[in-house]
């Protein structure tokens, strides 16, 4: 579902930039004679990297930004100086803001919500009519201003900036999203029906984290943190059954 929102991020966010949704009237890649507009994204995993990619197949100036050296070698190596990689600072995110006709926001941080990169003071810096897209919004966003919103009605606009918080994406592309997520999962439906769960998941150690609850013991740390109950290794559980 990263892929298809990352992938999609774009679209909206050129969408949102025609004059008549409030933006700029920036077309992404120019005519010639007229600069490329500027795609800026913040955080290149999935999400990021599919926006990014989507952006330069638009003849769009991309630039990632994101924490991780690890993570900027491989985008840099990847497209071959095609995507600026930044490393990301508050004076990177500065400059982005003055200089982006577009951010896309996916950064995540796992179990954690979004920080907040682009406070609503650093609004008053961006063009007018530029699009902030917050694909990171189903975390709680990444952009001070944010707010989730639909399809139904995917913008708003503060100090003159346009906001794309749909939180439910890949809801939009049903048809793709669906046949995209059926091919992932597949394959561990025919397991746990062929074997059995317990065997599916003695088999196979990415099954293991997903066990949850099994005969009233809570098996997954994190839901145990959430109601303050007892964990229990779902290793040992499997292995009792
Ligand atoms: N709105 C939707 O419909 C929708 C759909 C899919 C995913 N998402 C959300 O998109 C976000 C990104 O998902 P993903 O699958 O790409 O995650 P990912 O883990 O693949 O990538 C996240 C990236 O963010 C980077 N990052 C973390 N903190 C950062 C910071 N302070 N500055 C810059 N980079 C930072 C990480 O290094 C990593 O490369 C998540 O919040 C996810 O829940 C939303």
């Amino acid at each position: 579902m990263s892929t298809v929102a990352g992938r999609m991020a774009v679209q909206a966010g050129a969408h949102s930039l025609e004059k008549a949704q409030g933006g700029a009237g920036v077309l992404l890649p120019g005519v010639p004679g007229v600069a490329p507009g500027k795609v800026t994204v913040i955080g290149g995993g999935v999400v990021g990297e599919n926006a990014a990619r989507m952006a330069l197949g638009l003849g769009a100036e991309v630039t990632i930004l994101d924490k991780s050296i690890a993570r900027l070698e491989v985008l840099d190596d990847r497209y071959q100086g095609r995507i600026k990689t930044v490393y990301s600072t508050a004076d990177a995110l500065e400059t982005a803001t003055r200089e982006s006709d577009m951010i896309i926001g996916a950064v995540l941080v796992p179990g954690a919500a979004a920080p907040k990169l682009i406070t609503r003071s650093m609004l008053a810096d961006m063009k007018p009519g530029s699009v902030l897209v917050d694909v990171a919004i189903d975390q709680g966003g990444c952009f001070e201003t944010s707010k989730p919103t639909t399809h139904a009605e995917p913008t708003y606009i503060v100090d003159g900036v346009v906001h794309y918080c749909v939180a439910n994406m890949p809801g939009a592309v049903a048809r793709t999203s669906t046949q995209g997520l059926t091919n992932a999962t597949l394959p561990f439906v025919l397991a746990l029906a062929d074997k059995g769960w317990q065997q599916a998941l003695r088999d196979d150690p990415h099954f293991l984290p997903g066990l949850n609850v099994h005969a009233g013991q809570v098996t997954y740390q994190a839901v145990a943190d959430a109601f303050g109950l007892e964990s229990s290794d779902p290793a040992s559980v499997v292995a009792a059954n």
